[in-house]
């Protein structure tokens, strides 16, 4: 059974001035019949441009937002169908890291009280620590798991760097002992040398702790790091998904293959080679193209692509899970 199942998840955003008449034209698909899952000590990164609905979908899942219809099954329950006491209690298992830790801190908490609050709302509950004592050993065992420096405990917000400020979300967010952790572009605001010291953190505690990552990016490094899997959005839909392996030696979307193509080649050598990039811009949310949402800026588009849509479909290959969503591979 896996963690967590997104089930032809849909999400809409009036954007008229008044709602009662609203056209068609005013609402922007975000989310476009979505589906996919997540097995226990999995990460599944979900890449795409800028605006094509990832954070979106990290709020439905959270239920920060309601999502107009879809189904979502978490540690085996109906996760949409819960309600205050059981909803709170779920919620623990499932954290989300942001990209920008200062605003998810408390600028008035130092960084031992940031780590305790989790603690202490769940004290002495089943597996969390039984008063204040336990609960100071238990907030100096997060810093280290995070390699926090001790001495920071004492720190505001204010004083420490974004990295450090990072490693105390992840702490808190570890501190409720989750199986799944929604991470949105959570390296995206750090320095370069920095975003690579707190991924390989994230993939220890993958490793060490069996948590579970929904890791959101725009960025193709990241992606070949953390990776288990991967899915590929384009506006609001997933057009591939396939190992981290499968997908960077054979791509099959066109979209997939823009992407990787477009992503900077470190090696003089070939940086000049010939590269291909997308023609056009990317459709609007409340104007998707008929047919393959992609077929507008597609390079090998024929013509019933602009009429039939595709649907995410294994490609068969008995031996590994490669889904794709195009006319080619009809
Ligand atoms: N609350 C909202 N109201 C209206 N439009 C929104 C809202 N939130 C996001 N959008 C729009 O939805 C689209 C997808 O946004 P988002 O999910 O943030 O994309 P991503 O995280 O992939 O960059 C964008 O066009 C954005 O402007
Ligand atoms: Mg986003």
């Amino acid at each position: 059974m896996a963690l967590l199942e997104l089930k032809n998840l849909n999400k809409k955003f009036d954007i008229s001035a008044n709602s009662f008449f609203a056209k068609e034209e005013d609402k922007l698909h975000v989310v476009n019949d979505l589906s996919l899952s997540l097995e226990e000590a999995e990460c599944l990164v979900l890449v795409g441009e800028s605006g094509c609905g990832k954070s979106t979908l990290a709020k439905l899942v959270t239920r920060i937002l309601d999502c107009d219809s879809g189904e979502i099954q978490f540690l085996g329950e109906d996760f949409l169908a819960l309600k205050s006491s059981k909803l709170r209690e779920k919620r623990k298992a499932m954290q989300m890291i942001f990209q920008n830790p200062f605003s998810s801190l408390d600028p008035r908490f130092k960084i031992f009280d940031s780590i305790a609050e989790p603690l202490r709302i769940n004290k002495a509950q089943e597996g969390f620590p039984k008063n204040e004592a336990e609960i100071k050993d238990k907030v100096y065992e997060l810093m280290s798991l995070v390699e926090l420096d001790p001495v920071l405990a004492t720190k505001f917000p204010h004083q420490c760097s974004g990295g450090q400020n990072q490693r105390v979300c992840i702490a808190r967010a570890i501190a409720s002992k989750p199986k799944l952790i929604i991470a949105d572009e959570a390296v995206s605001a750090l320095d370069v040398s920095v975003q690579w010291v707190v991924l390989k953190l994230m993939k220890k505690l993958k490793e060490e702790l069996g948590i579970s990552f929904l890791f959101i990016t725009h960025d193709l490094a990241v992606v070949k790091f953390i990776a288990d899997r991967v899915a590929v959005m384009y506006l609001g839909e997933i057009v591939e998904m396939a190992s981290k392996d499968d997908l960077f030696k054979n791509p099959k979307h066109p979209y997939t293959r823009a992407l990787l193509n477009a992503a900077p080649i470190p090696d003089p050598k070939i940086r000049d080679r010939e590269r291909f990039f997308l023609e056009g811009e990317i459709p609007k949310a409340n104007k998707i193209p008929a047919g393959c949402a992609f077929h507008t800026r597609c390079p090998e588009r024929f013509e019933a692509c602009s009429q039939e849509k595709p649907i995410l479909k294994d490609l068969g290959d008995e031996a590994k899970v490669h889904c794709v969503s195009c006319l080619l591979y009809k």
